[in-house]
């Protein structure tokens, strides 16, 4: 058997088995591409040069074991590969930690032509705050973008903190991030230019509904409470006392952009553009917060 005969078998056994996606690739097809090619030892930009290769047995085992792992466990393919790619950067992950796909990562590296963030960032944005760090995805990823800036990576979960901390070494930048050990600010001292938060947001009636693949990841990840406003309240009302005059906070909220504009109608929040539209991440000023909140 060839390998595309194998990975256009293995997408069907997917597609017949309903599962989920939204961990790194959104059907079938690429579901069965990268766990193929994972599971084959071969690079993930590989595909084209692989299409015709001729399959040994033991290599058409091996998939079809991990492809019905995938189905059996629904377990997101990132915690079975261990690996996740966000903007070309690859990370390790485990369940530990939510499987990183947040879209602020679009606007701080900026392959498709988002990216507004530089717009908002000074000579003297040396501080950068990822607040909720998980993995550590996003504080790597304003490391490697903004060369000048040291990272602070907080996150309430010691669980996702020995997660970041692989990903940190991996990326060789014990250097520049610290992580710390935090409820919101409550272990953080001194101010930020930039601080970078993908909170738990998603309201309880979601969460009621989550597909399989999600249950595996940390609640603590993803549940935000009646509104998914739960954790932003707080965070909202004591940001402005951790910025620096003109630093920025950018936040992602997922689908609630309804419910955050009934729980801050007089909040000038500025909507960024991202692959899934211009309701999911937003921007404060300092200014903006502490004026309608402080
Ligand atoms: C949606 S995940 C985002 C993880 C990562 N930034 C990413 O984008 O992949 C939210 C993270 O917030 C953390 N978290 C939940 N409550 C928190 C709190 N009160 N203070 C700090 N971190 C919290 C969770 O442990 C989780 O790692």
């Amino acid at each position: 058997m060839k390998l595309r005969e194998l990975i256009q078998t293995q997408s069907q056994l997917l597609k017949q088995a309903q599962i989920s996606y939204g961990h790194g690739t959104t059907n079938a097809y690429d579901e069965a591409v990268w766990l193929v090619l994972w599971c084959l030892s071969k690079p993930l930009d590989s595909l084209d040069e692989s299409f015709e290769e001729v399959l040994d047995t033991a290599e058409i085992m091996k998939v079809e074991q991990l492809i019905q792992k995938r189905i059996a466990t629904r377990l997101p393919a990132a915690y079975l590969t261990q690996e996740a790619w966000l903007q070309g950067i690859p990370f390790y992950i485990d369940s530990r930690s939510i499987v990183p796909r947040s879209l602020i990562a679009e606007l701080i590296v900026d392959p498709d032509g988002f990216g507004q963030l530089d717009a908002w960032l000074h000579e003297t944005t040396h501080q950068v705050l990822d607040l909720c760090t998980g993995n550590g995805s996003l504080a790597v990823l304003a490391a490697l973008a903004f060369p000048d800036v040291t990272v602070t990576a907080a996150d309430i979960s010691m669980q996702a903190l020995e997660v970041a901390q692989i990903n940190i070494q991996k990326h060789q930048l014990q250097n520049r991030i610290q992580w710390v050990h935090s409820n919101l600010f409550n272990q953080l001292e001194g101010c930020f230019d930039l601080i970078l938060c993908n909170p738990p947001y998603v309201n309880s009636s979601s969460m009621q509904i989550l597909p399989a693949e999600y249950l595996h990841e940390p609640a603590l990840a993803l549940a935000g409470g009646v509104d998914g406003m739960t954790l932003i309240r707080p965070l909202l009302q004591q940001a402005p006392h951790f910025m620096t005059d003109k630093a920025v906070l950018v936040l992602e909220i997922g689908h609630e952009r309804e419910h955050f504009e009934r729980a801050f109608p007089n909040l000038a929040a500025v909507w960024l553009e991202t692959s899934a539209g211009e309701d999911q991440v937003l921007l404060l000023t300092r200014e903006a917060l502490s004026l309608t909140l402080t």
